[in-house]
């Protein structure tokens, strides 16, 4: 060393840092550009604002010798770590190089994964994992599943503090679907993305049956059947797009407010054409969809989880600049009944708005949870129960719109008043009742119905008696439970009022080591 001059060191340093940019070697990129992957590098560069990545770790190399392992080392040791920007904004980033022994997870590689995970906690900000991984490095043993360990606990302990955000391009399987499963957001990218615990092969093994990858990880299932994702992307570009996005509703942590952008659009614009948006008949449907971009700035919305669940809306958008996450019956799909999938989709969707600071706005058409044999066998208490936990629990602001029916406990389940709504607009064609006039007054009226000598003529003048009386939002507008009824035109305006009118809030609980929220 000491004979050796500056340039020369500096030559060395150089070609290190070249080795470690190759990854795998050529013929493995190639290999991995076949397959139709970018490498790990190329998707940082594309994820993050150029020339911002600063990489950390570069020449962490594994220390395991078992069957021959020690020949067989690459700098970097299969994951490329660090930290960028996004539209300006710090963040930590991961990347699996599948080019080294398949991306696979050994002691090292998991520790540079952790203390990425360690720095975006310290720090304050959004941590982005994009897995490509053969698993644990089945060389490694114990040491790999340790670090699987430690990645899952350090997850657990960023929940809820920093935004955690998990890309699926390439194999994700075995327990290696936890880390993943413990973030906040899972985007997968078709065709590439795969998690599953076991594959075809142990399935076929086990249960005799024949599924093929694509059927139990690929995108569309997590994305439409099991609801595992939340983002579906066509290829990787279409994904960096959409995690760059979801970051800009996203405050760097939990202390933070999430970021205010003026869009240029009045907060108080009237819009006329809602009062077409929602039709009066309680039985014809419409998509809510259409009536939130109405109302948000520039009809800018963007929608979490679409596939999956699709009889609830849930999203972000911005009103006067300032973030708000959506929760909205959507009256096309199942009449826009509450089940099973969408009390879990929007109970999430209401903790991960509440850890982050952002103001929750529901959009309420329900006419109530979908009856039937495997509901009740799959749990719908305990699942339903999720959803009025999560509201009364959630101590961000909480803006109710009542669009249309709000019926008996599903009332209750989209954010009453009595759940902590903070500020409850309804529109005029709002029914505010324990069930629709059909089903009340077959009940309450039976007995004039049964005794009249033409009963569908008694029926129809109760079912009116009744919608008269209780279809309609003024009941309860008399008890408070409704704070504003509004002209359909007014909601935008009437958002932004309640946003700021909530700008100070400030909610004390009972001191408690946690909650236990139904399972
Ligand atoms: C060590 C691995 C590896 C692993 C892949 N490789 N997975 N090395 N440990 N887990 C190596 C391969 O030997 C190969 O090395 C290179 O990576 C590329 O792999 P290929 O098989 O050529 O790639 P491909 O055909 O695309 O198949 C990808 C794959 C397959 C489907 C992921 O490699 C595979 O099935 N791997 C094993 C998956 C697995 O069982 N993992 C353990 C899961 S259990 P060469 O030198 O030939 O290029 C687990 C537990 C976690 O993860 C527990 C957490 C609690």
């Amino acid at each position: 060393m000491a004979d050796r001059t500056i340039d020369e060191l500096c030559e060395q340093l150089l070609a290190k840092r070249k080795a470690a940019h190759d990854g795998g070697g050529k013929k493995a990129i190639e290999k991995q550009h076949e397959k139709g992957k970018l490498t790990a590098r190329e998707r940082i560069e594309r994820l993050l604002d150029p020339g911002s990545f600063v990489e950390i770790d570069e020449f962490v190399e594994h220390r395991c010798t078992n069957f021959g392992l020690e020949k067989t080392k690459f700098l970097g040791d299969g994951v490329v770590t660090g930290y960028g920007t996004v539209d300006g904004r710090l963040v930590y980033v991961y990347s699996q190089d599948f080019t080294v022994l398949g991306g696979s997870l050994g002691e090292m590689h998991a520790k540079k994964i952790c203390k990425v995970l360690d720095l975006a906690l310290q720090n304050g900000c959004p941590v982005i994992g994009i897995n490509d991984s053969g698993g644990a490095r089945i060389q490694e043993a114990v040491d790999a599943l340790s670090g699987y360990g430690s990645i899952f606990f350090r997850n657990v302990k960023a929940s809820g503090v920093v935004p955690q955000i998990s890309v699926i391009a390439g194999p994700c399987a075995g327990g290696a679907v936890y880390s993943p499963a413990l973030t906040d957001f899972i985007f997968m990218v078709d065709k590439i993305g795969i998690m599953h615990i076991t594959g075809p092969a142990v399935i076929k093994a086990v249960t005799g049956e024949d599924v093929t990858s694509e059927q139990i990880g690929g995108a569309m299932a997590h994305n439409t059947t099991s609801g595992v994702a939340q983002f579906f992307a066509s290829n990787e570009d279409e994904c960096f797009a959409q995690v760059r996005k979801l970051l800009s509703y996203l405050p760097g942590n939990n202390m933070e407010d999430p970021p205010c952008v003026q869009s240029g659009d009045d907060p108080m614009r009237l819009d006329m054409s809602l009062r077409e948006a929602v039709p009066t008949n309680p039985n014809k449907g419409y998509d809510v969809r259409d009536v939130i971009r109405k109302v948000v700035d520039n009809g800018d919305f963007f929608e979490v989880q679409p596939l999956w669940a699709r009889n609830i809306v849930t999203g972000f958008a911005r009103v006067g600049g300032r973030v708000i996450g959506i929760i909205a019956n959507q009256a096309n799909h199942m009449a826009g009944c509450l089940d099973i999938d969408a009390s879990d989709k929007a109970s999430r969707h209401i903790r991960i708005c509440d850890a982050y600071n952002i103001p929750i706005v529901t959009f309420e058409d329900v006419p109530g949870y979908l009856p039937g044999l495997n509901q009740e066998m799959g749990g719908i208490i305990r699942h339903g129960a999720k959803l009025l936990y999560a509201y009364s629990e959630a101590t961000a602001p909480k803006i109710t719109v009542v669009l249309r029916k709000a019926y008996g406990g599903s009332y209750l389940g989209m954010c009453s008043k009595d759940l902590g709504a903070d500020v409850v607009l309804a529109w005029p064609q709002a029914e505010i009742a324990v069930m629709g006039a059909e089903g009340a007054a077959n009940i309450i009226f039976r007995k004039e119905i049964d005794a009249a000598e033409d009963k569908a003529a008694m029926r129809a003048q109760k079912i009116e008696e009744y919608r008269e009386a209780f279809a309609n939002p003024y009941q309860a507008a008399s008890r408070g439970f409704v704070d504003r009824v509004i002209l359909p035109e007014e909601t935008r305006g009437a958002i932004y009022q309640a946003l700021v009118m909530c700008d100070g809030k400030r909610e004390l609980r009972p001191k408690r080591k946690h909650g236990i929220m139904p399972h």
